[in-house]
C-alpha cells in the first residue's frame, strides 16, 4: 500500500518523544517534511539527527498552549516547507490522581496542555487547508477518554472533548477535502530512555515507566486480550495510515483504538 506522503508537509506536535518520536521517524521514512514542533528542543533535535529519513525533519520549540507560539510554529513551517498537509496532534501529558485529591492548578495544566493545545493547533493550521482544498488532522486521545479511567477525571474529560472536537470538525470541512481523526492508545511504553524526552509523562510522573513494579506491569497487561502494551511504533503506524489521503481517504470522523483490544467500542 503506497501512502503517498512523499513531499507532504506535517506538523507531529510532542513529536520529539514516544509516540510523536516514533511517528515523526514513520512520517521521514515514508518521504514527508516534518516538523517537530515541542518544548524539548534537545530531544527534538536528537530525533531529527536519529532520523535516516527521506523526508527532512525540522524542529521548531513550541508550547502547544500558547496561541501565539503555536502561530509563530504555523510561520515556520511556512517558511520551511510551504503549506502544511498534516498535522499530527500527539502532545499529552497527565498523573494519576483520585479527582477529590488533584487541585485547580493541576486541572489547570491538564486542560490546557490536553484540549487547549488542540484548539490552537488547529485554530492555527486549518485555514491554510481550507484555502489549499487538502489537508487532514490526526489527534492522539486516549482510551480514557472513551471508558472513564480510575483516577484519569480530567485528563480522560479533555480527551473525550478532542474527541468530539474532530468529529465536529469533520463535519464542517470534510466538503472542502479535509478529514480529521483520532487515534487512542492503551498503555504504550518507551522501550528504551532514549525513546523520551525531560519533559515526557515517563520522565515527570510516577505514573509509568520505571516507577512501577515488572509485577504489577505483568498484571496490568492481563487486561489486554493481546497481553501486551503497545509500543511507539504501533501507534505511528495506525497515525500514518489516517494521515495518508491514498490508504484512508474515505474515512473521516473516526476514533481508532490502538490498544491491544483493552476498548472495544
Ligand atoms: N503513553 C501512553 O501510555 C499513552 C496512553 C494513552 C494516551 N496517550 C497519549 O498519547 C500521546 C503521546 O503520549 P507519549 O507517551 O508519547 O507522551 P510523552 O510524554 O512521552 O511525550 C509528550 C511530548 O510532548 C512534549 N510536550 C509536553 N508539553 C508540551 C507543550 N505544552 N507544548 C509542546 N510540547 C509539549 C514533551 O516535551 C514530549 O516530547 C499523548 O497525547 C498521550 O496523552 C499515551
Amino acid at each position: 500500500m503506497q501512502l503517498g506522503l512523499e513531499g507532504r508537509t506535517i506538523v507531529v506536535t510532542g513529536g520529539a518523544s514516544n509516540i510523536g518520536r516514533a511517528t515523526s521517524l514513520t512520517l521521514a521514512k515514508e518521504g514527508a517534511n516534518v516538523v517537530i514542533a515541542d518544548l524539548d528542543v534537545d530531544q527534538a533535535n536528537r530525533v531529527a539527527k536519529e532520523s535516516t529519513g527521506p523526508g527532512p525533519i525540522a524542529v521548531c520549540e513550541t508550547d502547544v498552549t500558547s496561541l501565539e507560539s503555536v502561530q509563530a510554529l504555523a510561520a515556520f513551517t511556512a517558511r520551511e516547507f510551504g503549506t502544511t498537509f498534516g498535522l499530527a496532534n500527539v502532545v499529552g501529558w497527565e498523573d494519576v490522581h483520585k479527582f477529590v485529591d488533584t487541585t485547580p492548578e493541576f486541572w489547570q495544566k491538564v486542560t490546557a496542555i490536553n484540549w487547549t493545545g488542540v484548539l490552537n493547533t488547529t485554530y492555527a493550521f486549518l485555514p491554510q487547508m481550507i484555502e489549499a482544498g487538502t489537508g487532514v488532522l490526526l489527534h492522539v486521545a486516549s482510551d480514557a477518554g472513551r471508558i472513564g479511567e480510575y483516577k484519569e477525571a480530567v485528563y480522560g474529560g479533555c480527551k473525550a472533548a478532542v474527541i468530539n472536537f474532530s468529529k465536529t470538525i469533520a463535519r464542517e470541512v470534510g466538503p472542502l477535502g479535509i478529514r480529521s481523526n483520532v487515534v487512542c492508545p492503551g498503555m504504550t511504553m518507551p522501550t528504551s530512555e532514549a525513546e523520551y524526552g525531560a519533559l515526557s509523562m515517563h520522565a515527570t510522573t510516577t505514573k509509568i515507566g520505571s516507577a512501577i513494579s515488572p509485577e504489577t506491569l505483568e498484571r496490568a497487561k492481563r487486561l489486554y486480550p493481546l497481553r501486551k502494551f503497545g509500543t511507539g511504533q504501533d501507534l505511528a503506524n495506525s497515525i500514518a495510515f489516517l494521515l495518508s489521503h491514498e490508504a484512508a481517504g474515505h474515512i473521516t470522523g473516526q476514533t481508532l483504538s490502538v490498544s491491544g483490544g483493552y476498548t472495544m467500542i
